[in-house]
């Protein structure tokens, strides 16, 4: 079974999948740290020095590649479910669990380590926001096709975690329910 979390930057899908995946004794895949070692670059040095179309098509032939015979939960990237049939694939090979997140609560989650984002970098407060706020809105249409959504505004990863945990073992449960199915 693979669990692919998908939703914008700083919405806590690394951190929280990690956690959980080790909870739950399931292996565990962060795309973008994946790339980075498979290239042997950080994701802010293929942008620059490969382009952003390059990143996309390593995005996507990662996807193409998995399977799992185990348990796995993927941390995808923030624009993954929004380039080219990601989305499709991702629902074709597993179940999508999107981290909604308002602009604010997420500007405040980036403001940290924004630097690190490509995308991000060398903005300042406001125009962070508004990035953040004109990019969410055009992808939403995307993050909103997930099979489940769980609210990440005003709580903690660790919140976060122990939601994401219970919808796991109640959708599985469910999914695995003769009298439901
Ligand atoms: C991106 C999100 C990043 C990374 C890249 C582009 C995006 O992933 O894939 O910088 O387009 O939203 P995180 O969501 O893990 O930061």
């Amino acid at each position: 079974m693979i669990l692919f979390l998908i939703g914008f930057m700083g919405s806590g899908k690394s951190t929280v999948g990690s956690r959980v995946a080790r909870r739950l004794g399931y292996g565990f895949l962060d795309m973008d740290r994946e790339i980075e070692q498979q290239e042997g670059m950080s994701i802010g040095e293929i942008f620059a020095q490969r382009g952003e179309a390059a990143f996309r098509d390593m995005e996507r032939r990662m996807l193409e590649s998995l399977h799992s015979d185990g348990d796995l939960i993927i941390a995808t990237g923030g624009g993954t479910p929004c380039f080219g049939d990601n989305l499709e694939l991702m629902k074709s090979k597993g179940t999508v669990v999107y981290f909604k997140a308002s602009p604010e609560t997420l500007a405040v989650r980036l403001r940290r380590n924004q630097h690190r984002r490509p995308k991000l970098a060398g903005l300042g407060p406001e125009e962070l926001l508004r990035y953040i706020g004109d990019t969410l809105a055009e992808r939403e249409k995307y993050y909103s096709q997930a099979a489940i959504t769980i609210d990440c505004n005003g709580v903690g990863d660790e919140y976060i975690a122990s939601h994401l945990e219970h919808y796991i073992v109640d959708y599985f449960a469910q999914q695995n329910n003769p009298i439901t199915n």
